[in-house]
Order: structure tokens, then C-alpha cells, then sequence
């Protein structure tokens, strides 16, 4: 029979990967919360139009990546491809926009675009998510580009560069947009056919083809900055000048124009040499006029995402594996002694401590080598003597010592060597093993 695998592009996160998870997502809610986001959770399935609309109909991810479906009802429904569009539904329907204690948001969780699957890019994958809805000051642009920038730094990713760059508003883009598509005209019609068309309804998506050719006649192509109005200017001085007073550094690189049309004014990318052609670590940029195109009132908004799965390949190309070893491995030979290494199993787990052992019986030399593969700094060991002593073995893998401990305060003394100790330890052996447990039922076997 054919063995099921999971549908392509989308991947399971196996154990000895979330430790890497678990790490980035602490991280981010510290930073985040820091800041004064407040996490927002929103469905993964949304209405087709939200998409549509709060995107743009030209885009890529619109026209060639959705996940969108008619469901039991009629209804379009599609897969979110990113939660912008979503968490700004939910602000207008919710009318958050009357607390002014609710401007700022940050979700973590899955998106889904139908891409082709490459290093680096999937088609579930995972953000983590920045939006701040009614601010319109360059100091906020400048402050969400730090807060990534601190939290790059805190999670320990380094060799990443900031870029920004501004899309100006909608009137100095009708200008642009003329210019671009007049450039585009006269270098004739070898262009793709999606740039073709995009050259008609929407030249400024011409800049996300990724075909060589086309990028390859953008190479003169002239640069939206340098037809941005005045407003327009002094917010981006103004940005750019906060940044500098912050020590945030970043290049302007006008090709930073995004994938997504909702963006205006600052735009910007974390970019990285270190992925290969995926190089966007998280990107973002002020969206103005988002909300209101939804149907909300007239909001501003800036915010970023940043790719989870790209994240962590740099980190791992960085870092040694972040796997978790237990705190300790109890070895027991002999049936007695492994019931009596099971009851200390439990009442060291309830002094806080993460501790395996072999519950089938194998030899010691079996239970070592997997005490090996796990990595603990303490293993101890358990022999039918010893529990007939009321002791217990410890060996120090680090320092290369072994003693022997009393059996009943064995898990008080390791939690006092790990410095780990659980306010109230639900012990086993209340008033024997030290603590201060009021108790369960099983004591360690001393037989
Ligand atoms: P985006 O640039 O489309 O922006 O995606 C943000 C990040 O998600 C990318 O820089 C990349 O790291 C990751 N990403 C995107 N597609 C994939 C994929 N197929 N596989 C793996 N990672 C991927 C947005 O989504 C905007 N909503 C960001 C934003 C928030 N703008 C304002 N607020």
C-alpha cells in the first residue's frame, strides 16, 4: 500500500526541531509585548475578497498563489496568504479602532501560498506578525524597524541588512506609474506575458517578475523615489533621520517596492546573502490606505512579517542545535530496582526536573548508551543492592565524578544542584524526601 505523506510544500516540525520554535516564538512575544503589541489570533480561512481587495487583484499572490475554494455553502473561501489583510478585517469588524488603547497587534501562525516548494520557500509556512493601526508619525515607521532590528539581535541572527526604500502616496505614484510604463513601452515586447499585461493594469508588480529577462530590462528602469511628492519626502528624511539617531542601520534601495499593492510611503526588507534566491528573512511597510479600503474608517497602518522557516535556517547555519537535553537519566538493573527508579522518576519530575528513564529492561550498558544519545549532565544509577542500601549512584557526565547519594533525597539534591525547584513539589514521599510536598500516595521502593 502506498505509505501517505504529508501534501507537498508543507512540513511536519518534528520534536527535535521545536526547541528552535519554541525559542524564536519566546523570543518575538518578549520583544513584541516590550513594544506594546498585544497578540491577536484570527482564522486561517478568510473570505476570497478579503484578499482580493486588501492585496490587490494584480498581484502574485492573488492571481497565481491562493489557496481559495468554494465550500459546502457556495461561498469563495481561500487559505490566508498573510494576515495583514485578516487582523485589519478583524480590527474594522470588531471596531477596535474605538479603543485607543488597541493599536498595536502581533500574530504568529501559518500562511498558505501556492508557490513552487524551494529552499526556503514553501507552501504552508509560518510569520510572525507586526501591525500598528492609527499612527502615522516616521517615528513609528522608524520604531517597528528597530523593534525587528532588537529582535534579529536577541534571537541571534547576525549578517542581516535592513532595507527601506518609499513608495510614496497614491498621487505621486499616478505620476510614477506613468513614467514606468512609458520606460516599459519602449523597451519593446520582450517581456513576459504577465509583465505585458502588468505594464497595462499595473506596472509597478512588474518589478516582483522572476523571470532574468525581465528583471534585466529593470535595470535602468527609473526609480519611484525620485518622483515623490513633498509630503512624501520629509516623512522619509524624517524616518530615516530617527533611524540614525536610534543606530538602527539600513541602505535605501529602491527596489524594495513589495509583492502586496496596499503598501505606500516607507517600505522595507531584512534581507540576508545566505538563502539563496529566498532571500527576504521578513518584510513590511506602512499601508495606509488599507482599512478604509475594507470598508473601515480612514486608519493609517504600518507592520511587517517576518518568515519563520527562513528565520530559523539562519539561525541553524548560525548556531548549534538548540536541542534540549533531559537534566538527568536514572539507570536501573534488576526489577526492583527499576520500579524504585519509576517513583523517583515521578518525584523528581515533581521537583520540576526533566528526567528520562528505560521503562523495558536492558542491560546497563544498553541504558548508558541511550543516557549518551540523550546528553544529561546526570545520569544515576540503580542496582538492586543499592536499593537495599537506600542509595543511589550519580555520576557527573561533565566532571567525570561519581558518588553515592541517600535514595530518599535524591531528587531534592538534584534540583538543588541544577538550582531548578518547583515552588510546591508534588512529592511521593512527603516529609521524607525533604521538600516541603503535601504528598501523593507511591513511595520509592527500599526493598
Ligand atoms: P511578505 O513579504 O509577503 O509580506 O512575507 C513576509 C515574509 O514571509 C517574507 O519575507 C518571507 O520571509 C516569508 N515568506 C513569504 N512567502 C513565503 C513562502 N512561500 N515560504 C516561506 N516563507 C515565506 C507579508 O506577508 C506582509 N503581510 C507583511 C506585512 C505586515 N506588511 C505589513 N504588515
Amino acid at each position: 500500500m502506498e505509505t501517505l505523506q504529508a501534501v507537498r510544500g508543507m512540513n511536519d516540525i518534528l520534536p527535535d526541531q521545536v526547541g528552535w520554535w519554541q525559542r524564536v516564538e519566546r523570543t518575538a512575544r518578549e520583544v513584541l509585548e516590550n513594544f506594546g503589541y498585544r497578540e491577536i489570533r484570527t482564522p486561517v480561512v478568510e473570505k476570497l475578497d478579503l484578499f482580493s481587495r486588501g492585496i490587490g487583484e494584480n498581484t502574485d499572490v492573488v492571481e497565481k498563489e491562493m489557496y481559495a475554494f468554494e465550500d459546502r455553502s457556495g461561498d469563495w473561501i481561500a487559505l490566508r496568504p498573510e494576515v495583514t489583510a485578516s487582523i485589519a478585517r478583524s480590527y474594522i469588524q470588531h471596531k477596535l479602532y474605538a479603543d485607543p488603547t488597541l493599536q498595536k497587534f502581533y500574530a504568529i501562525g501559518p500562511m498558505f501560498r501556492h508557490e513552487r516548494p524551494q529552499k526556503g520557500r514553501y507552501r504552508q509556512f509560518h510569520q510572525i506578525d507586526a501591525e500598528v493601526f492609527g499612527i502615522d508619525s516616521p517615528m513609528i515607521d522608524a520604531e517597528i524597524m528597530h523593534m525587528l532590528r532588537i529582535f534579529l539581535e536577541k534571537v541571534g541572527i547576525s549578517g542581516v541588512t535592513l532595507h527601506i526604500n518609499t513608495l510614496g502616496c497614491p498621487e505621486c505614484r499616478k505620476v510614477y506609474r506613468e513614467v514606468l510604463k512609458r520606460y516599459l513601452t519602449d523597451k519593446g515586447d520582450e517581456f513576459c506575458p504577465d509583465c505585458m499585461r502588468r505594464r497595462e493594469t499595473n506596472p509597478l508588480r512588474v518589478f516582483d517578475c522572476k523571470v532574468e529577462r525581465c528583471q534585466a530590462f529593470l535595470d535602468g528602469a527609473p526609480a519611484l523615489i525620485e518622483y515623490i511628492c513633498n509630503d512624501c519626502r520629509t516623512h522619509f528624511d524624517a524616518v530615516m533621520e530617527m533611524l540614525d539617531k536610534l543606530g538602527t542601520p539600513y541602505v535605501v534601495d529602491p527596489k524594495i517596492v513589495r509583492g502586496l499593492d496596499y503598501y505606500m510611503r516607507t517600505t522595507f526588507e531584512v534581507v540576508t546573502d545566505r538563502l539563496g534566491s529566498q532571500n527576504a528573512v521578513g518584510g513590511g511597510g506602512r499601508y495606509n490606505g488599507l482599512v478604509q479600503d475594507l470598508g473601515g474608517p480612514e486608519v493609517p497602518g504600518i507592520g511587517f512579517a517576518i518568515g519563520m522557516e527562513r528565520l530559523i535556517m539562519l539561525l541553524q547555519q548560525e548556531q548549534q542545535a538548540a536541542v534540549q537535553a533531559p537534566d538527568a537519566f536514572i539507570a536501573a538493573v534488576g526489577e526492583h530496582a527499576r520500579t524504585g527508579a519509576f517513583l523517583l522518576l515521578q518525584q523528581m519530575r515533581a521537583h520540576g526536573l526533566e528526567v528520562e528513564m528505560e521503562f523495558e529492561s536492558r542491560s546497563l550498558k544498553s541504558q548508558m548508551r541511550r543516557a549518551d544519545k540523550l546528553g544529561p549532565r546526570f545520569v544515576f544509577i540503580l542496582g538492586e543492592d543499592e536499593i537495599n542500601r537506600g542509595e543511589i549512584q550519580l555520576r557527573d557526565m561533565q566532571e567525570k565524578t561519581q558518588q553515592v547519594l541517600p535514595l530518599d533525597t535524591a531528587a531534592l539534591t538534584l534540583s538543588q544542584m541544577i538550582g531548578k525547584n518547583s515552588p510546591e513539589p508534588v512529592c511521593s514521599e512527603p516529609g521524607q524526601c525533604g521538600c516541603a510536598a503535601q504528598g501523593g500516595s507511591g513511595t520509592v521502593s527500599q526493598e
